[in-house]
Formats: structure tokens, sequence, C-alpha cells
């Protein structure tokens, strides 16, 4: 599964995104280790604060099918019926939230398109994160 794959994973998924308030569709697609793709797209909702992003859309699905290891996310976003001008980067939440599962090393891919596209790590986006391991005792 390259980039480029991935990538398109998240923009065939971001046709899904229930966008009615912001209008500003979001795709993700997240790699586990075992090399399946796991997808999600926003979900808004008209008491705004249950939205949930793509990612966190995506990494509950990867959870729930039992993947906890990722080497990947690819992120797509943009307003309805427009190009890319900016790449799509996640949200505070979603950074924590993905965070958790594997910490600094997730490669982020922040795609304008299969194309144009820029990669860093969780750790560039999240520098000392809090994690599972504070917790260890
Ligand atoms: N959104 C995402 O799904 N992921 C991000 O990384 C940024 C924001 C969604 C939330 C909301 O539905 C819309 O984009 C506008 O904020």
């Amino acid at each position: 599964m390259g980039d480029r794959e991935l990538i398109r994973a998240a923009f065939a998924v971001r046709e899904n995104a229930y966008t009615p308030y912001s209008h500003f569709k979001v795709g993700a697609a997240l790699l586990g280790k075992s090399g399946k793709v796991y997808v999600g797209c926003n979900i808004e909702n008209a008491s705004f604060s249950p939205t949930i992003c793509a990612e966190r859309a995506a990494l509950a699905q990867a959870v729930s099918s039992g993947e906890r290891e990722f080497e990947a996310i690819a992120i797509v976003g943009s307003m309805e019926n427009q190009v890319n001008t900016l790449p799509t980067s996640p949200c505070g939440v979603c950074r924590q939230a993905l965070f958790e599962f594997g910490g600094n090393s997730l490669r982020v891919i922040l795609a304008k398109s299969e194309e144009d596209y820029q990669t860093c790590t969780l750790g560039d986006l999240l520098p000392l994160g809090f994690g599972p391991k504070n917790l260890e005792s």
C-alpha cells in the first residue's frame, strides 16, 4: 500500500462525509500494521459538539476491527465542490486520539491530491504528547 493508494482511499470516503453545517468534507484512510486500511469521514450533528472528525471515525473503525498499531494516515479535506488550497491537518483532539495508538512514529500524509502531498509524523504535530506511558506506574 503506497501513499497514493492511501490518499485515493481518503478521497473516496470523503464522498460520504455528512456535512450539512460546515460543508467542509474530510476523508481519512488509516493504514494498519496488518496492511488493512480503515477509512472514515466527518459526521456532523445539529447539536454541533457530537460531530466526529474523519480521523477519529477511521480510528474507531480500526480499533473496532481489532487493529491497534498503525503505519500511516492520509487526510484530505476541502469545502464541497472545491479543490484543496491548504492541506487539512488533524485537529488537536484527533492528534491526541491518534497518539494513544503508537505515539510519535505514525506517518501523517496531508494531501491536496494524489500527486500533491506532504508528510510528517504525529510527533511533529503533537510534540511531547501525553499518552499511555505517562500512566505507567
Ligand atoms: N474536520 C475533520 O473531520 N478533520 C480535521 O482534521 C479537521 C476538521 C471536520 C470537522 C467538521 O465537520 C468540519 O471538518 C469543519 O471543521
